[in-house]
């Protein structure tokens, strides 16, 4: 969010009105919980909190056979307020428990994004050898200084859990990083350093990212900065996040930069670009200064990764906020505000001589892939106009579809594929041969009257080759689309009045060949 150009008492006084306006808070009771749980626009497979405003997933930790999310909550409005930290808890990034609020705004602010990671050594003497500490980064926003008009509005602060993030106690001697000027100055994010065994802390400050190092958690030493000369700079940085990751194929290791930006998103709004290069500790070097971004699609933003995933395991999991400031507070649905994407595994492929971050969704997700309801392709379909397939038995709007294309050697003009619903309403990916991008158009896909900036195509440049692989997540109302592995994805929400229940595919101005394809329903996680 750009606070800069936000006019942040205006909207405390309008909360405050709307929350008395509205009597007592709401509560979810369990009777009603299934029910709710199926409401309209309610994705089945991803985590969304069960009642109020959620945006950024913050404080992704394992620990002791769990996934930590912990995220921004605003528990009393559908709309962004007095920032918390919700809590929900998984133990295969698939099926998640809804926990207490771990942290709540005190006279210091709101609990604006952060990091958490596992104290093995307990550095920072909160725990001890035997049970050591998860301790958690955040940004204290302090509205009274906002009212009063200062830039010291933001500071960097920390709290302790010492019985497995159940309860957490903020730290005596916060904040640990006072402001130094920056209005914007947030979203801390910690990492240890093998190289030169000592904590990392990376901050987003208005244009660029710091980078501070400790050796207990809480006396942080700042080092050096990235980005001023570096990247897109159309909007303010927020949430960064940086480790290591071997090249696949190779024993390399390259360092990877994840910094988000609001507005100046690759189509508008929200976005992820990263930054590849080397890191020593102290400064992070990268190879070009130019964007590449985690996602093309509208709708992924503040995603960062999971700290302490045992070296057995050795993934980097990524998971971003499903929305996108430009139409977030106002999308159509009624109890809840936004999900998160699906959880998904980044690796790093070096292409034409340049670094690729890919991404695939976890493993786990097929733990829930109905396989009784799978339907693939017998033999291949030469595709010319547009062919509907035949799907019964689908549930096309909780599924994934897997479709290789071969292009050959008279390609058409365009090529893809259209989920529709018997009112017309449809979503399009398509890839355009001629302007070498693949597309993605919600301009037909149901309500879009909530903002004038949600409608459109989304672009996403892309060369294909001589075949092409495309993998979806359909979830009631989201596309996730991973193209060759995830070379490049593409992230969109809409609000279809009806379940899509027609899948064409279609090639325009020539013929393209469907060489296989793998339709699979997929269970609700409720
Ligand atoms: C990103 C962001 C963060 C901030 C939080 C406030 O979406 O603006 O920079 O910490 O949201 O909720």
């Amino acid at each position: 969010m750009n606070l800069n150009h936000f006019n942040f008492p205006a909207l405390v006084l309008l909360l405050l009105a709307v929350a008395c306006s509205s009597g007592p808070k709401k509560t979810v009771e369990k009777e009603d919980a299934i029910k709710l749980y199926t409401e309209k626009y309610r994705p089945q497979f991803h985590f969304s909190p069960d009642s109020a405003w959620m945006n950024d997933p913050n404080g992704m930790v394992y620990y002791d056979g769990e996934y930590h999310l912990f995220y921004q909550y605003y528990p009393d409005s559908t709309v962004w307020g007095p920032m918390h930290w919700g809590h929900a808890i998984s133990t295969d990034l698939v099926h998640w428990q809804n926990m207490p609020i771990a942290l709540y705004p005190d006279s210091l602010g709101y609990i604006f994004s952060g990091s958490a990671v596992v104290d093995w050594n307990n550095s920072s003497g909160f725990g001890s050898g035997e049970n050591p500490p998860l301790v958690a980064f955040y940004t204290y926003h302090d509205p009274v200084i906002v009212e009063a008009g200062g830039v010291d509005v933001e500071s960097q602060a920390i709290a302790y859990s010492l019985d497995k993030g159940r309860s957490w106690t903020k730290y005596k001697g916060n904040p640990v990083i006072p402001n130094d000027g920056n209005r914007d100055f947030r979203d801390p994010n910690v990492i240890w350093n093998e190289d030169i065994q000592k904590w990392n802390l990376l901050l987003s400050a208005n244009d660029h990212v710091q980078i501070y190092t400790s050796d207990d958690l809480k006396n942080w030493k700042y080092e050096s900065d990235f980005g001023i000369d570096a990247g897109t700079h159309d909007g303010v940085w927020e949430c960064p996040d940086l480790f290591p990751l071997q090249v696949e194929g190779s024993d390399e290791i390259k360092w990877v930069l994840i910094v988000n930006i609001n507005p100046g998103g690759p189509n508008g709004g929200s976005g992820t670009q990263y930054f590849t290069g080397d890191f020593d500790g102290h400064q992070f070097t990268a190879d070009s200064k130019e964007t590449k971004w985690v996602d093309w699609g509208r709708d992924n933003y503040a995603g960062v990764t999971w700290s302490d995933v045992p070296k057995e395991d050795g993934r980097r999991i990524f998971l971003g906020w499903m929305s996108n400031w430009d139409y977030a507070s106002v999308v159509p649905t009624e109890r809840w505000r936004s999900a998160m994407t699906l959880p998904r595994t980044l690796s790093l492929t070096k292409k034409n001589n340049q670094y690729v971050l890919k991404s695939a969704t976890v493993k786990e997700m097929e733990l829930i892939f109905d396989k009784s309801s799978e339907i693939s392709l017998d033999e291949a379909l030469i595709i010319s106009g547009v062919k509907e397939l035949d799907i019964q038995g689908l549930t096309l709007n909780q599924s994934h579809l897997s479709a290789e294309f071969e292009t050959g050697e008279t390609l058409p003009e365009s090529f893809g594929i259209t989920l529709e619903n018997e009112l017309g309403e449809n979503v399009t990916l398509s890839y355009s041969v001629t302007a070498h991008q693949f597309q993605f158009d919600r301009t037909k896909s149901g309500d879009m009257s909530f903002s004038d900036k949600f409608s459109g195509i989304a672009f996403a440049p892309y060369k294909i080759g001589w075949t092409v692989k495309l993998e979806m997540f359909v979830d009631a109302a989201s596309v996730e689309l991973f193209v060759d592995g995830g070379e490049l994805v593409m992230t969109e929400i809409f609000f279809n009045s009806q379940a899509f229940s027609k899948l064409q595919v279609f090639a325009n101005g020539g013929h393209v060949s469907l060489t296989k394809a793998k339709f699979v329903n997929i269970n609700s996680i409720f």
